[in-house]
Parts: C-alpha cells; structure tokens; sequence
C-alpha cells in the first residue's frame, strides 16, 4: 500500500491527499500542480524553443545500458569522491538560483538534505540564504560556491571571501551566462521574483528589493569575463570548477588556466539554445582533458540510468538541479531529501543491474548507441 502523503499547501487530490511520489516526475508534476504559473515557468523552462532543454533529456535515450552479467554485486556501492571529497553517489545538487521562491526552507532545506543523504550542495551565488547560514545549519557538511562574476568585482569578492571562510569547499564559476538566454516563458508570464525574497549577493551589488525579473538579476553579472579571471580565481585557496564548458577546445583551456574540474553544462537548456545535449558533448570534453582534470555534467538527470549513462561517457559525477527544486517545491528539506534518496537508490540499483559495483567500474563498454 503506498503511503499517503499531504502536502502542505499543494496540490491535492480530491480527498486532499496524493501517493507518495516514487520517482523525479512524479514530483515534478507535483510541483507543476502547485507552483504559480510564473514560478513554475522560470523553474522549468528552458530558452529560445528550448530545443536544448528538450535534447538534454532525449540524449539519454539514444543511448542502451550493456550489462554484465555474473559480476559480483552483492556489495554494490554508490559511494565515490568529487574532487577529493568522500560522497555517497555520483550525483550532487546544481546550483539554482532564489531557492526561496520554491520553498520557506530554501538554500538552508536543501543543504540539510544534500547533508544528510551524503552528497554535497553548490550553492547558487542568487541564493536567498549567506554561505554562512549555510554553514551553520549544517555543520560538518561540504559545500561549493557557485561564482557569479558581478560587474562589481568587490562584491564578488567579497562573496567567495565569505563562502571560503564557511568552509565551501570549491568555487563553480558559471561561464555560459553573460546575458541571460531569452526565456520565453518568463515573458509570456511577466515573472518577476517577490519583492519580500532578497538575495544578499543582490543587495551588496546594489540592487534594491524590489521585484525583480531573470533579467534585472543577470545584470549583475560582467559580460567581459574571460580566461584571465578564471587563472585568478584558480590563484585561491579552493579548486575552481568551471562550469558551461561544451567544446573540446573550451575543456583545453580550462585545464590550461588552472581549473581542477569542468562542469559540462549547457544551464539546463536556459542559455543558448541550439547548444547539444551535455550528453552528447561529454566524450569529446573528456578525451580533451585526458585525465588532468575531474569532468562533471549537469542536464536532464531524472533516473539513476541517466546517471550511469553519464559515468559511461566519462563523467565522474553529475549535478542535478530540477529534480531537487521539484523535491523542495513538494515537501521541503524533507522532499529535496527525498528525492536525492530516490535517486541514490536508483543509481545502486542501475550499477548493480549493469554488473557494476561501484561508480569507478562503469565504463564506455557499458552504454551502446540506441537503434534509431
Ligand atoms: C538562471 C540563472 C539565474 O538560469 O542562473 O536563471
């Protein structure tokens, strides 16, 4: 018998309740249900026709696991490392922005879970919650910075000051949104973040709070970025990942300019559209890299599957944003935790089902192209 759930404040059936949500979809149908159109739509959507966004999913089904049978699996783990860090999957949560405009429990809700299931949060510089408050409410935790370079490289700073001195483990510095892809969503619906959720990152850049729109957020940001800040970023005391590499030339200079780890990610489909599938991109960026450094990918991860699909490819772990945003719309730190465990479980089972009993034994003989 499934489990009754209630959800507090959301979508209900007609006699107020729902099953418990088994899967990613199941929640992001629940968040569908509840969420303000606008809401929803800035969470969701994707930029352009949102080809990319579409693709990021599709990829994973052209592809077919090979399993290997009679492998030993009694002992399959999930468990692996991430830049040195001990986690308890290959899967850790994405950076989104303005987590609060899902959930009370915001930045702080899916920290605690990110904690607790054993995997860690980047959190967003357009977080509603100070890497401080990050810190304390989950002690002992290991987090990322997500790097925004704002045009005001005193806040930026400043920032990365406070997220290191927290104990964030790593910078993400997003590299793929100079201006904000056109969201087409957002304009149909006009959405603009409530004026009553502040970011502190926002108001040290000088933008009042007020409600603001994607594109008042994303004005923050310096368009003239380029590999130069990148070395200086990597001159600091924690690893610099970057994040929204897609080119095999791009993986290059990365290495080159002192990164310790690349984020394959198109920004879930949000930026340029037309840009592949960070499945299909992945082989190259890591025949590129040639091992000198770690290669993540974030897109479209909804199944444990999706994920081994992505070890098979190269990648040493992937970061999934949407799935958790769904958990925290539905339920909270308890809905983030429940998703990252659903997809822990999933991705056990996976490895073990393809004769893999850790991440480290998925290889590009575990994965074949899909009959068109
Ligand atoms: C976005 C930015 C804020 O994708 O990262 O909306």
């Amino acid at each position: 018998m499934p489990q009754d759930l209630t959800l507090a404040g959301g979508p209900s059936g007609e006699n107020g309740t729902v099953h418990e949500p088994v899967n990613v979809w199941d929640y992001e149908r629940l968040a569908a249900e509840s969420l303000d159109a606008g809401v929803f739509g800035y969470f969701a959507g994707g930029a352009g026709d949102e080809r990319t966004l579409r693709d990021n999913l599709e990829a994973y089904g052209r592809w077919h696991l090979r399993p290997r049978m009679l492998v030993d699996v009694a002992e399959t783990t999930s468990a692996t490392t991430v830049l040195g860090t001990p986690v308890s999957m290959p899967l850790l949560v994405a950076p989104f922005a303005m987590q609060g405009a899902l959930h009370a429990d915001g930045e702080l809700g899916t920290a605690r879970a990110a904690a607790g299931v054993g995997t860690i949060m980047c959190l967003s510089t357009l977080a509603t919650a100070a890497p401080a408050e990050v810190a304390a409410a989950t002690p002992g935790a290991s987090h990322w910075f997500q790097v925004y370079v704002f045009r005001d490289r005193g806040v930026t700073q400043s920032l990365v000051d406070q997220a290191v001195e927290a104990g964030f483990s790593a910078l993400v510095v997003t590299v793929d949104a100079p201006f904000l892809g056109r969201r087409e969503r957002d304009l149909r619906t006009g959405f603009a973040f409530p004026a009553e959720l502040t970011a502190p990152s926002v108001l040290a850049g000088g933008l009042a709070s007020r409600a603001m729109t994607p594109v008042d957020l994303l004005s923050l940001i310096d368009p003239s970025l380029s590999w130069r800040d990148i070395e200086e970023l990597a001159s600091s005391s924690v690893p610099v990942v970057v994040k929204g590499v897609l080119t095999a030339e791009d993986a290059r200079l990365a290495c080159e300019h002192g990164a310790a780890g690349i984020v394959v990610s198109n920004h879930g489909g949000r930026q340029l559209d037309g840009v592949p599938a960070t499945l299909d991109v992945l082989p190259e960026v890591v025949d590129a890299v040639a091992g000198r450094v770690e290669v993540l990918l974030d897109g479209g991860i909804r199944r444990g599957t999706d994920v081994v699909k992505a070890l098979a490819h190269g990648a040493g772990a992937v970061l999934a944003g949407r799935a958790v945003a769904w958990g925290l719309t539905v339920d909270g730190e308890a809905g983030v935790r429940r998703v990252l465990e659903l997809l822990r479980e999933e991705i056990r089972l996976a490895l073990a089902l393809a004769g893999c009993p850790s991440p480290s034994a998925v290889t590009r003989a575990h994965v074949s192209p899909a009959p068109r």
